[in-house]
């Protein structure tokens, strides 16, 4: 039987709604808490160096008040690793940013970086934080997130959620690959970017994947159903195709 399978909310987009008028509202707090009400296992949020939807004060409320596990995503900085070492959220997932891109293109070089990542690692771990590190699904970036005894990667999804036909056939089947390989060497998968309830299925069918984080989507649907449906027809899709 497969293992149960995570639901992380990602609430960075109701941050960005907030901050296109610098009003206080929506609170991205209240919409974690929600979220956790209507079943999600655990709240994602990106603090970005530009700052451009979660803040600081946001990740100090949601490291306070949250009932469920933070994972906080964040670029591989002195800057962020000095909030991830004073927050010590349950969960750090290392992506790579670039200020002008509109979302995370493309998953983190940890084969190019080890240099870098290592003492971040070390030091993360340490303080009990979980990393994961967000990478392509190619063995090549797997190995060396072996080399850097990361406990858990997250595989980018976002070209699988863009291809369609034969082609999203074959992305998936690297997906399904790289999370076997990962698992095979004591790694915790999860997976994330782009996932909708139309493409959803596959990813939560892959038996070692263990958790999924969906943010755009998610904040997107809940114009028009409310956050709780939003997130419980989420959960449900991913239930269903385990
Ligand atoms: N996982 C990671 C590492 C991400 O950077 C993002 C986007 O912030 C997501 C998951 C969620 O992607 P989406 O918002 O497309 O569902």
């Amino acid at each position: 039987m497969n293992e149960s399978l995570r639901l992380g909310v990602n609430i960075d987009h109701v941050a960005t709604v907030r901050n296109a008028r610098g009003s206080g509202y929506p609170d991205p707090v209240r919409a974690a808490l929600l979220a956790a009400e209507a079943g999600a296992d655990g709240i994602t949020a990106h603090l970005r160096e530009d700052r451009r939807h979660i803040t600081d004060a946001d990740i100090a409320r949601l490291s306070a008040e949250l009932p469920i596990p933070l994972n906080l995503e964040m670029a591989a900085t002195e800057e962020m690793l000095g909030i991830a070492l004073r927050h010590t959220p349950h969960a750090a997932c290392i992506v790579p940013e670039k200020r002008e891109e509109l979302t995370t293109e493309g998953g983190l070089d940890a084969a190019g970086q080890h240099n870098r990542l290592a003492p971040m690692v070390a030091e993360l771990a340490s303080v009990n934080v979980r990393v994961s590190l967000f990478i392509e699904p190619d063995p090549r970036q797997i190995e060396a997130a072996m080399r850097l005894a990361v406990p858990v990667i997250e595989l980018h999804t976002g070209k699988y959620a863009e291809l369609s036909g034969a082609a999203q056939a074959e992305e998936l089947r690297r997906l399904s690959d790289a999370a076997a390989l990962a698992a095979k060497n004591g790694i915790e998968v999860h997976a994330g970017h782009g996932l909708t309830y139309d493409n959803v299925a596959p990813i939560a069918a892959i038996p070692q994947v263990r958790e999924l984080n969906i943010g755009h989507f998610l904040i997107g649907e809940a114009i028009f159903v409310g956050l709780a449906d939003s997130v419980r027809r989420m959960r449900n899709a991913m239930d269903e195709a385990r």
